[in-house]
């Protein structure tokens, strides 16, 4: 290059101003040179000799001069080309870096996303065998599911069989409950009769001309108050079956006895005769009346007739409510 540049210094300084107007660009050229350089020995030595040249020498100065404009054209065009290059390289260049350090970005990113995907992929491992073992569990739970199921049903329909039971024994209960009840309350109202008197502790009674009502005066029990002993009359509080007793005792020679009335009518008959005195001669009688309250009940001494009794309760009458009617 360097050859070919002083070449052409020489061609232009040889050319000197006859070159110029044919080609702009080298004319100026000439003119540089000629300015920077305007008085350098050699040129001047150079341009002497070039004088003496032959004239064909011109000819071929003229075809290299053309070959340098070529050149000069071909250069300007490999610096454009250039300048274009350069500019593309940086651009190139920065992409370059770019791409590189996202390069370095992308390889990091996928070194994570690999840990996260072994990660994944183990846990998925553990995942799968957990579901397996979850399924068998299930299945096996599924079964017992059942068998509770129709357990379940069967208690649930016994259940239900027990709670109507329960529901009739409560009616049951209730129903026993309100009978006992009035059970209780008609216990509670139910009168308690019972009697139990002997007659005297005054030896014998009679013989009298007429009968009479004996009143028996020791009053030992009197539950009630059925019996009055100042009328000798006993009284049935309710409707009732009444068991009643005397015992008659006869210590002197003739009859002994009572007659037994209800409401003034004569019921029972009874004597006994002792032929002589102080023989004891005794019996005992019972009933089971029927009586509605109100109804009376005495005992009397025929006319005629004796009865003995003193502090040892010979002669003795009582009585009781069975029950009501
Ligand atoms: C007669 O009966 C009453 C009452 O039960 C009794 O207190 C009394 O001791 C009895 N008399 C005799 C001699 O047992």
């Amino acid at each position: 290059m360097r050859v070919v540049a002083g070449l052409l210094l020489l061609l232009l300084g040889l050319c000197g101003s006859g070159a110029q107007g044919e080609a702009g660009g080298l004319g100026e050229v000439a003119e540089i040179n000629q300015n920077t350089d305007p008085k350098h020995p050699a040129e001047e030595s150079t341009q002497q000799s070039t004088k003496q040249t032959d004239p064909d020498v011109w000819t071929e100065l003229r075809a290299l001069r053309d070959m340098v404009v070529e050149l000069n054209v071909q250069v300007e065009l490999l610096q454009r080309e250039n300048s274009v290059q350069a500019t593309v390289l940086v651009s190139l260049e920065s992409r370059l870096t770019s791409s590189e350090s996202k390069t370095r970005d992308l390889e990091k990113e996928n070194a994570d996303l690999q840990t996260r995907l072994s990660s994944s992929e183990s846990e998925l491992l553990i995942s799968k065998s957990r579901i397996d073992q979850l399924e068998r569990e299930n299945a096996v739970q599924a079964t017992e599911l059942t068998s509770l199921g129709s357990r379940l049903t069967a208690t649930e329909s016994k259940t239900s069989d027990l709670e109507k039971e329960n529901a009739d024994l409560q009616i049951r209960l209730s129903s026993s409950e309100s009978r006992i009840d009035q059970l209780e309350r008609e216990n509670a109202e139910k009168p308690k009769v019972a009697f139990y008197t002997a007659l005297t502790d005054a030896g014998t009674l009679g013989p009298y001309n007429t009968d009479i009502t004996l009143k028996y005066s020791k009053v030992f029990t009197n539950i009630g108050k059925a019996y009055n002993p100042s009328t000798g009359f006993f009284t049935a509080p309710v409707k009732g079956v009444y068991n009643l007793q005397f015992t008659v005792f006869g210590y002197h020679a003739g009859y002994t006895g009572v007659q037994v009335y209800k409401n003034n009518q004569r019921i029972m008959y009874n004597s006994e005769k002792s032929s002589e005195n102080y023989v004891p001669e005794y019996f005992t009688k019972s009933l089971v009346l029927e009586l509605t309250a109100g109804d009376e009940i005495h005992l009397v001494l025929p006319s005629g007739w004796s009865i003995y009794d003193n502090s040892d309760n010979f002669s003795t009458f009582s009585g009781s409510l069975l029950f009501t009617l």
